[in-house]
C-alpha cells in the first residue's frame, strides 16, 4: 500500500500551553488534526468555566488564519471545584471533560486531588450529565516506586473511584502498561483508554541505556518492553476502548536539559507520520482510523470529522526543533526513519 486516505484525525489528550510557546505549536496540531481536547495545565491552572472560555477565546486568536481546527476544553478538578460550574460549562457546550491529576503526579499538578472524597460531589453531578473524566493514572506515594505508580493507581483509586460512581465516564489517558490494558478491557463502555504515540515507540531503555535521554523522559514513564507490546497491540486492535491522546507536551530544551528536567515529549509533527509506520509494521493499517479518527469521537458521542487526510508513502517533511519566543523544542525522535507523511 503506498497510499491511505483516513477520516481526519483528532488528537484526544493535548498541551497546547498559552502564549508565545502556544502560538508556536498550535500549527503543527491544527494541520492535521480537526480536535483535540485541550489539557488544563497552565500556570494557574483552568479550573472555572470562565477560564476555559477565555482560554478557548486565546487558543482561536492563535489558531493562523486557513487552517480549521476545535479546540475541546476541559476543567482542571481541584478540591474547591464547584460542581454547579462544572455543570453550567457542560450545559453551555464550553467544556467536554474534567481533568483529574493527583496532585503531585505531574507537570503543574500541584493544585490537583490529594483527597478523593472531597470532589465526590463533583464526580456525581459529572455522572449525571455525562461528562466524562479524563485521569492521570498514577499514585504519588513516595514509597511507590515510579514504573508501578499506575497499575497501583488503578486498583488504590481508579477502581475505587468507579464502583462508587456508577455511570461515571472516564478515560485513562496515556496508558503505559499491560495491567492497563487488562483493566480496560475488562470493562464496560463507560471507560475508555488513551494511548499516546511515544508509549508505541520506546521503553525504558530507550530513556536510560547508553545516556540519559532526556527528550525521551515524559510522565507516566515509559514501562518495559513487554507493556510496549500490550499497548500496540491494544492501539493497533481496532478495539472501540482505545484511541489516540498524543500527550504532546512541549518543553524548551532549557527546561528539558536540566539536572531536573521537565516530562514531556513533543510529537505534534510526526505523531501521523508514527502512527503510520508503527500500524504498517502491525499489518494493521486498515485499523489506523480507528484509532486517530473514529473510536475517539464515538466515546465522546461526537460526529466523525467528514473531511479525510491522506497518507502516503513518502518521507515526511518535519525540523528536528521548532523555534519559539522562549526557544528551540526538540520534536520526538523515533529513532527509525519515518516513510509516511500526510499529504
Ligand atoms: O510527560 C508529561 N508531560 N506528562 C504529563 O502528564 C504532563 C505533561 C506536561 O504537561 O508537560
Ligand atoms: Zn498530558
Amino acid at each position: 500500500m503506498t497510499s491511505l486516505t483516513i477520516a481526519r484525525p483528532d488528537d484526544w489528550h493535548l498541551h497546547l500551553r498559552d502564549g508565545a510557546m502556544m502560538r508556536a505549536v498550535l500549527p503543527h496540531t491544527a494541520q492535521h488534526f480537526a480536535r483535540a481536547i485541550i489539557m488544563p495545565n497552565l500556570v494557574p491552572p483552568v479550573v472555572t468555566g470562565d477560564q476555559a472560555r477565555a482560554y478557548r477565546d486565546r487558543v482561536l486568536a492563535a489558531l493562523p488564519d486557513g487552517l480549521a481546527f476545535e479546540p475541546l476544553m476541559t476543567l482542571y478538578l481541584t478540591e474547591d471545584t464547584d460542581p454547579d460550574d462544572v455543570a453550567a460549562a457542560h450545559a453551555s457546550g464550553l467544556i467536554k471533560a474534567v481533568k483529574l491529576y493527583p496532585a503531585g503526579a505531574t507537570t503543574n499538578s500541584a493544585s490537583g486531588v490529594a483527597n478523593f472524597d472531597i470532589v465526590r460531589a463533583t464526580l456525581e453531578r459529572m455522572a449525571e450529565i455525562g461528562l466524562p473524566l479524563c485521569v492521570h493514572g498514577e499514585v504519588t506515594d513516595a514509597d511507590i516506586d515510579i514504573f508501578d505508580r499506575e497499575a497501583v493507581f488503578i486498583d488504590r483509586v481508579l477502581d475505587p473511584i468507579r464502583r462508587a460512581t456508577p455511570g461515571l465516564r472516564v478515560v485513562m489517558e496515556h496508558i503505559t502498561t499491560s495491567n492497563a490494558v487488562d483493566y480496560a478491557r475488562a470493562q464496560d463502555d463507560s471507560l475508555g483508554a488513551t494511548i499516546t504515540t511515544h508509549h508505541l515507540v520506546i521503553n525504558r531503555n530507550h530513556i536510560l541505556a547508553g545516556g540519559i535521554k532526556p527528550h525521551y523522559y515524559c510522565l507516566p514513564v515509559a514501562k518495559r518492553e513487554e507493556h510496549r507490546l500490550a499497548l500496540r497491540a491494544a492501539a493497533t486492535s481496532g478495539e472501540a476502548r482505545f484511541f489516540l491522546g498524543t500527550d504532546s507536551a512541549p518543553h524548551t530544551d532549557a527546561n528539558k536539559l536540566l539536572p531536573c528536567g521537565c516530562a514531556g515529549c513533543f510529537t505534534a509533527p510526526n505523531t501521523m507520520a508514527i502512527l503510520a509506520q508503527v500500524f504498517e509494521q502491525d499489518a494493521a493499517l486498515d485499523r489506523l482510523e480507528a484509532f486517530t479518527s473514529r473510536n475517539g469521537p464515538a466515546f465522546y458521542g461526537l460526529p466523525v470529522n467528514s473531511d479525510t487526510i491522506t497518507l502516503t508513502k513518502s518521507a515526511p517533511d518535519y525540523p528536528a526543533h521548532i523555534d519559539t519566543e522562549d526557544g528551540p523544542v526538540t520534536v520526538f525522535d523515533p529513532g527509525f526513519d519515518l516513510e509516511w507523511s500526510v499529504r
